[in-house]
């Protein structure tokens, strides 16, 4: 009788082969088989009756803050709070302390996220004027997303602002990196407006449309001009969305869940600060220009931009209190949410937060339900509905712009490599993360010190 190390019964099974009752059979660690398991035995079953199975959700944008701001998230507990969400996956941004912009620092990353971190993971290095010339074979280690560019300033030092710098970094990179597109020379003039004020309702003032627009358009030219690939991160404005679906070729487009869900002024009258992000929160129809983006195939991803602050950083009066909110645990609740609500199909929400990612960042053997490829699964009741509670989120920094909300679809079961390490809201007993794989390192992982096992 065939044997597998896990067998998932009769859920409804959703990817590139679209949707439909299916047993899975797990072997080491990787999609063994997909059809009617019959008689089959396993060492663990699971039986998913009612229950869809989605590829692993990627979340291609967390902040977990380890090392040097340990108090507000560690790898470890950002990444339960990832596993609880349904998230199987993430890339991690190097705004850290130190940030990750040496071979030292992301070996660092790499060796503290080991069997610490719940969830499989990869870091990004920061682009700086320092290591603008050598990004080339920083990108190259293994365990790496490739390069991340902060053209605005936000939490933390690293900031690449004018175009030469930018134009070095462009040179030198052969992988597509990620970009925080704000324009630093247009806010540093703006500044006036949030110092004039005591509200973060000032915050989508002073970083306006036409801050994010510039920015967005700048790397663009310079991502043609070089022959680059470049993927704008957390885009808020439609005429961002407009402009990039006339430059697909070189540009990718995320957004986060907290632009597709909260709206201005009325964030801000309810959240004050707590609504503060980087680029801002907007009004409804900003928002409407990304669920545009969302039907019209423009986005490529949705990424959470997980950035916990503590409740008393977060009270600190505006607007010297820090920006960014938690949201990797929140991520597919609320877009299941918002599937059951009729603003998506359950296919362009997998196109989303797996299929997405695994094309534009060329993953090796992730990103897809599939035989051959990781048993990285997210398993949903798309029914259920429950309130978004403090005591059920893990982020260290104890609190959520979603708490008290209520959401129609819930992840029930998180399973990295196989292993079932979220049951109904429960952990396994041990963390195993590992780094992801990308095809464009996969070279260096064979030849390569810290290659990755
Ligand atoms: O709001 C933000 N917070 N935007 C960013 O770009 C950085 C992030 C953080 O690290 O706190």
């Amino acid at each position: 009788m065939t044997s597998y190390d896990l067998i998932i019964r009769n859920a409804t099974l959703v990817n590139h082969d679209g949707q439909g009752p299916a047993d899975v059979g797990v072997r080491e660690g990787r999609t063994a088989m997909i059809g009617d398991l019959g008689q089959a035995s396993a060492g663990h079953e699971i039986d998913a009756t009612g229950l869809h199975l989605l590829p692993g959700v990627i979340d291609t944008q967390v902040h977990f803050r380890e090392p040097g701001m340990d108090g507000k998230e560690d790898l470890e507990s950002g990444s339960r709070a990832a596993v609880l969400g349904g998230v199987t996956a993430v890339f991690e941004m190097p705004n850290t302390k130190p940030t990750t912009s040496t071979p030292e620092a992301l070996a660092d990353k790499l060796a503290r996220a080991r069997d610490r971190m719940w969830c499989d993971h990869a870091f990004y290095v920061g682009a700086t004027a320092e290591n603008a010339d050598h990004l080339d074979e920083l990108e190259r280690l293994p365990g790496t997303a490739g390069v991340k560019i902060f053209m605005g300033a936000s939490t933390g030092d690293l900031l690449v602002a004018d175009d030469e710098t930018l134009s070095r970094v462009l040179a030198t990179i052969n992988r597509r990196c990620a970009v925080h597109a704000e324009d630093e020379p247009r806010m540093a003039e703006r500044r006036h407006i949030a110092e004039a004020s005591t509200s973060a309702h000032a915050h989508p003032d002073w970083r306006d449309p036409t801050s994010a627009m510039r920015a967005t358009e700048r790397i663009v030219a310079l991502a043609r001009r070089h022959g680059k690939r470049v993927h704008v991160l957390h885009i808020t404005t439609a005429a961002e969305i407009d402009f990039l679906a006339r430059h697909k070729d070189v540009a990718t487009v995320e957004v986060t869940p907290q632009h597709l869900t909260l709206n201005a002024p009325e964030c801000y009258d309810r959240l004050g600060n707590f609504a503060q992000m980087n680029p801002p929160i907007r009004d409804l129809g900003e928002q409407d220009g990304l669920w545009r983006g969302i039907a019209r195939g423009i986005v490529d991803v949705v990424g959470s931009d997980h950035a916990p602050h503590t409740r008393e950083e977060k009270a600190v009066p505006y607007p010297n209190s820090p920006s960014g909110m938690p949201g990797v645990q929140t991520l597919l609740p609320l877009l299941l949410d918002h599937m059951n609500a009729g603003r998506m199909t359950l296919q362009r929400l997998v196109d989303l937060t797996s299929a997405g990612a695994a094309r534009l960042f060329q993953l090796a053997g992730k990103g897809r339900l599939a035989v051959g490829y990781d048993a990285d699964y997210t398993l949903v009741d798309l029914t259920a509905r429950r309130t978004i509670e403090l005591d059920w989120l893990a982020s260290r920094c104890g609190w959520s712009p979603f708490e008290g909300r209520e959401v129609t679809g819930w992840p029930m079961a998180t399973v990295v490599r196989g292993r079932v390490v979220m049951r109904e809201g429960e952990l396994a007993d041990s963390a195993h993360g590992r780094p992801i794989r990308f095809q464009e390192t996969l070279e260096a992982e064979v030849s390569g010190p810290g290659a990755a096992s």
